[in-house]
């Protein structure tokens, strides 16, 4: 068995030395030995020879391998059904030691640490770190703006065996929940829980509160905004739509100067933009839309549980969500906190499925009106039971901590952010791609070498911007994965991209205490 020498150089060092080497060599220098390149070569050769037969052979173990046990593998066929390893031009084979830098088509190379081969280096080095992260990273690493990572505890709760949703096991798991949503949501009215997304849940909504001709007024400034434009025009309404360039932040001044011009039943809003990474200010567009005694519709899909959300402080009708964001559980439930002034104020669209007086009625019993998902309603148990167990302020402080270190890692790498640079903006991080690189290529970057998921620009958007997402079960380190994977993969795609600087950046950023206002 040999152990082979890894070097520890960064790729920088790694291709400076190597191509030093050879212009030593060409010059006639060992610089191992300091004898001519002839006897070395001599000497050398058997022992290279000798490594690659080993190498074929599998006897060779890389330092590095045998610190990392290749996770995911099947042990009893070495890893052969892996996934990425069975892909074309990736056999299992080729996977062999990291450092076992023979590519197809190439002559077998000696290894690292005592030869090196000039530019072709920099793709044998970045090859072995693609078949490095293939090897043990298996794991993919879920960084959309939603849905988002799910904690193993709530995933356990969610693959337990199913129960009746009508059960004596499954209601005060029910209650629970209602009663964890009213705290999430802060508010003392019913929380109302569908078995639908979030755009379900705003249809419920659209459905309750709009009748055909009725002015209402929605804010819009990203892909959501427009959502709800177009979601209330189709039930209907005369909408007013209060329209702003996709990442400007809506003003309460001119929400409340629009209606001044003409009242509306409801104003419709979003509280995090997720397509732009726009926070709004929640308490000030409300109490704008309060003063002209409209009703207040919040989309607060990617926000609740992120940011703070009052409902009843703040004066909010109605707070819609749903629980693959921040609420950390998979995708299928949405809910809506409905006020009594929202439900007293119901039009009269046709409803069924999202009747809140059915809904409501149905869940004063604890009698769901349909078969709920009972697999996710104990997943969202554990996992409110999670965030409240944290504190939601303790995960607010986490979310503006996150995203600060999303902005300085972002910056660290010498890119210009998309959303604004502010606390605020702790939901989703939006980042101008370097000029000349389509966004979509550094997401297929960092999807086939990382297994990293982040997400695109939508819309106009789309290819010019990527997204990072810091929503609900993450960490500091969760960014630094991001910034360390996008700084490799940017400069594999040749942006001029400061290197080395921007993890720390970003952890120093994240341990800063959010100071609160
Ligand atoms: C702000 C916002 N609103 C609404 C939605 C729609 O939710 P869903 O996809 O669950 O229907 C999303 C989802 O990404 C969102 O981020």
């Amino acid at each position: 068995m040999v152990l082979r020498r890894r070097d520890s150089m960064g790729r920088e060092g790694t291709m400076h030395r190597n191509r030093q080497r050879d212009a030593d060599r060409q010059a006639g220098v060992d610089e191992h030995h300091g004898r001519g390149a002839a006897a070395a070569g001599e000497e050398q050769r058997p022992r290279a020879e000798q490594r690659r037969r080993q190498e074929s052979t599998g006897r060779v173990v890389d330092a590095e391998r045998t610190i990392v046990p290749p996770r995911g593998l099947a042990p009893r066929d070495g890893g052969g059904g892996d996934r990425v390893g069975a892909e074309p031009g990736c056999p299992r084979e080729e996977l062999g030691p990291p450092t076992a830098s023979v590519l197809p088509g190439q002559q077998p190379r000696e290894p690292e640490g005592e030869e090196g081969c000039g530019e072709g280096d920099e793709h044998v080095h970045a090859s072995r770190l693609e078949r490095y992260a293939r090897n043990v990273a298996t794991k993919r690493y879920l960084f959309t703006p939603g849905p988002t990572p799910v904690p193993p505890e709530v995933l356990a709760a969610v693959g337990a065996p199913v129960i009746h949703h009508r059960s004596p096991e499954f209601l005060p798991v029910y209650e629970r929940v209602l009663t964890r949503l009213r705290e999430v949501c802060r508010t003392e009215s019913e929380v109302l829980l569908f078995g639908a997304s979030g755009t379900g849940a705003f249809e419920s909504a659209v459905a309750n509160l709009v009748s055909p001709g009725e002015r209402h007024l929605v804010v819009s400034a990203g892909s959501f905004g427009e959502r709800w434009v177009a979601m209330t025009t189709a039930f209907g309404a005369d909408v007013d739509a209060l329209r702003y360039a996709w990442g400007e932040t809506p003003d309460p001044d001119d929400l409340r100067a629009r209606l001044g011009e003409q009242e509306a039943k409801a104003v419709w809003f979003v509280q995090s933009e997720t397509s732009t990474g726009v926070v709004a200010d929640v308490r000030a567009l409300a109490a704008a839309a309060k003063e002209a005694g409209s009703l207040v519709v919040v989309d607060a899909v990617s926000s609740l549980g992120a940011v703070p959300c009052e409902t009843d402080a703040w004066g909010l009708d109605v707070v819609v969500s749903g629980s693959q964001k921040a609420l950390m559980t998979p995708p299928g439930l949405g809910l809506a906190a409905v006020s009594e002034a929202a439900l007293s104020a119901t039009g009269s669209s046709p409803r069924f499925y999202f009747d809140w007086a059915r809904t409501r009625k149905a869940q004063e019993k604890l009698d769901a009106p349909v078969t709920l998902p009972v697999s996710l309603v104990a997943g969202l148990d554990v996992a409110l039971d999670l965030l409240l167990a944290e504190g939601l302020e303790a995960a607010f402080d986490r979310h503006t901590r996150l995203g600060r270190a999303a902005r300085a890692g972002v910056k660290g790498l010498g890119l210009e952010l998309f959303s604004p640079d502010e606390d605020r903006s702790a939901v989703v991080t939006a980042v101008r791609a370097p000029a000349g690189i389509d966004s979509g290529d550094v997401i297929r970057g960092l999807r086939d070498r990382f297994g990293i998921t982040i997400a695109n620009g939508q819309g106009e958007l789309k290819g010019k911007i990527f997204r990072l997402g810091h929503i609900g079960w993450f960490d500091v380190f969760d960014i630094t994965t991001q910034i360390a994977a996008i700084e490799l993969v940017l400069a594999d795609l040749g942006a001029d991209v400061e290197r080395g600087v921007a993890v720390t950046a970003a952890l120093e950023a994240f341990s800063t205490e959010p100071s609160r206002a």
